[in-house]
């Protein structure tokens, strides 16, 4: 069975109270939040405040996707601010295997995400310490975005290392998830999709994560 990440980033942050709640009775597993901070994304989206902020209403647990340059020196306050997974971008960190261990440390599962440039096999090194690779299938910053197709090719690469490598790495994907995508996503090997626009665009988010779960 899949897991299923609706993406914050789509919700109605003036009702975000009910957007919450919506996920909490649906059939997610996981609450998706886009932190962004206009230097490794073009993008400035919301921080610990609000994350803390959700934490109090939500009844799963927190993906947390840190798309910000500098991420070791706020490991503990998303710690704080109630992450259960912490991911932070490959690009971002020049000693990612103390990264991921900082995470642990703290009692998170550490995730790793590829920008669509970056090889799957660049993690081969680290790919036991990892708990979640989340592979963006579009340029981070943005919803709403055109898929990438070779995202299925890294997806089957990155199956084949972890499976290789007997880790018990979850594959994760990020961007343009929608039920066709998100199909031919699992099919290739993922286990886990984010989906933003696809769910809170739709008339009836509830019923849209259904189907995604459904895949
Ligand atoms: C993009 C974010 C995504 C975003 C996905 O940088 O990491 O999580 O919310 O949005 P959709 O599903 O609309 O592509
Ligand atoms: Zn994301």
């Amino acid at each position: 069975m899949s897991i299923i990440a609706p993406s914050i980033l789509a919700a109605d942050f003036a009702n975000l109270k009910s957007d919450i709640e919506i996920i909490n009775r649906s059939k997610a597993d996981w609450f998706h939040l886009d932190v962004m901070d206009g230097v490794f994304v073009p993008n400035i989206s919301f921080g610990i405040p609000v994350i803390k902020a959700i934490k109090k209403h939500a009844t799963k647990p927190l993906d947390v996707h840190l798309m910000i340059v500098n991420p070791d020196r706020y490991i503990q306050d998303f710690k704080k601010a109630g992450a259960d997974i912490l991911t932070v971008h490959y690009e971002a960190c020049t000693h990612l295997h103390r990264t991921l261990q900082a995470i642990k440390a703290e009692g998170m599962k550490a995730g790793v995400s590829l920008n669509p440039h970056t090889p799957v096999s660049l993690l081969k090194e680290v790919i036991n310490d990892i708990d979640v690779v989340l592979i963006m299938s579009v340029n981070p910053g943005f919803g709403g975005q055109k898929f990438i197709e070779n995202t299925y090719n890294k997806v089957k690469e990155l199956k084949d290392l972890i499976d290789s490598s007997k880790s018990e790495t979850l594959i994760e994907i990020d961007g343009g998830v929608n039920l066709e995508t998100g199909a031919k996503l699992l099919k290739s090997g993922a286990d886990a999709l984010v989906a933003g626009s696809f769910v809170f665009r739709s008339e009836d988010p509830e019923n849209t994560i259904s189907e995604l779960k459904k895949l």
